[in-house]
């Protein structure tokens, strides 16, 4: 491990306020969000729409990396110039998702784990020869009746340190995402306490398995109540609620924490951020990000709804939302 190619590629990611682009949907999961807006969910439709993101003009004013897809990272623009080639040369980083998704743990109804493990160090190099820097391994932990297990926990969390050693091994950065659902109808408060018990047991493990803090990034969800639940907080108390969560769990050592937006609104997720650095700016010891996928993706979406013709609309719809949360990130977004 070279820990000093890590805290470069981590430094170069995050330079002048930029943030992440999760474009790393799973072929399933890009296939749901086209089903619901009635484009076809083929190979070339998914191509035609990542071409429409990596093309998509002055993207990298805000945008420093873009997670991919394994299928995406094979594919080429409509003039045969591969997307990798479009990202490297407007100074966006590609990365890579190497989770192969959350399954049913046996033994654990209604929870799951992310498998991937096997055969991760010989993917891990063949993705560092196409030029892959940092990679990303989600994990899901849902909040219900009972749940989530201290088994469920466990087992998740060795699985993401595992992945983090030999992404540090071969000299990729890992990002490091633990999400709490907002699935359900539980409290903010409920949401703090198992997501602080989720990163207390994550920094745990990342200590017993040797990772170099200053060579990750932390992709963690923010501190907000259920999608279902009947008190929605204001900004400054989910923002409150996020900082202090953070702040009582993960060590200064780690560079940088870049949140996923999880469902939330492109809107709410971006003042989020904004409240978070506007109010406890001076209590962040590490840089305050965003990796978001829906919240910067969905309103382009939207408007492209698989037709040429809204293309250059929805180019522009995606680089506005990446600006307002690289505006948010210096705590200058006005909704
Ligand atoms: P969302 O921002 O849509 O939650 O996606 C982030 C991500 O990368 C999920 O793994």
């Amino acid at each position: 491990m070279n820990k000093q190619i890590l805290i470069d590629t981590v430094q170069q990611l995050f330079s002048e306020g930029k943030g992440l682009l999760a474009m790393d949907e799973s072929t399933d999961t890009c296939n749901k969000r086209f089903a619901t807006l009635g484009i076809p969910q083929t190979i070339e439709m998914r191509r035609k729409y990542r071409e429409l993101i990596v093309t998509t003009p002055s993207l990298n004013e805000s945008i420093g990396g873009a997670i991919l897809f394994d299928e995406t990272i094979h594919q080429q623009t409509k003039d045969g110039i591969p997307f990798l080639d479009v990202l490297v040369k407007s100074g966006i980083i590609p990365g890579i998702k190497v989770d192969i998704g959350a399954k049913p743990m046996a033994g654990f109804p209604d929870e799951k784990v992310t498998e991937g493990l096997d055969g991760l160090r010989d993917r891990l190099q063949a993705y560092k020869k196409l030029g892959i820097r940092f990679a990303k391994w989600r994990a899901v932990i849902s909040i219900g009746n009972g749940i989530p297990t201290t088994g469920s926990i466990e087992a998740n969390i060795h699985a993401l340190a595992r992945y983090a050693s030999l992404c540090q091994e071969a000299d990729i950065v890992p990002i490091v995402e633990p999400e709490v659902l907002m699935d359900g109808n539980h409290s903010l408060e409920r949401c703090y306490q198992i997501t602080a018990q989720v990163l207390k047991t994550l920094f745990y493990q990342l200590y017993v398995n040797k990772i170099s803090l200053e060579g990750m990034i932390l992709k963690p969800n923010m501190v907000i109540a259920g999608t279902g639940s009947k008190l929605q907080n204001s900004v400054e108390e989910v923002a409150e609620g996020t900082v202090n969560c953070l702040l009582e769990s993960v060590p200064a050592a780690v560079p940088a924490i870049a949140f996923l937006s999880g469902g939330q609104s492109a809107e709410y997720a971006t003042a989020h951020l904004n409240a978070i650095q506007t109010k406890f700016k001076n209590r962040l010891p590490w840089i305050v990000t965003f990796s978001f996928a829906r919240a910067i993706q969905q309103p382009a979406l939207d408007i492209w709804k698989g037709d040429k013709a809204n293309v250059a609309k929805a180019q522009k719809a995606l680089y506005h939302r990446a600006k307002c949360n690289a505006a948010a990130r210096r705590g200058e977004y006005i909704a």
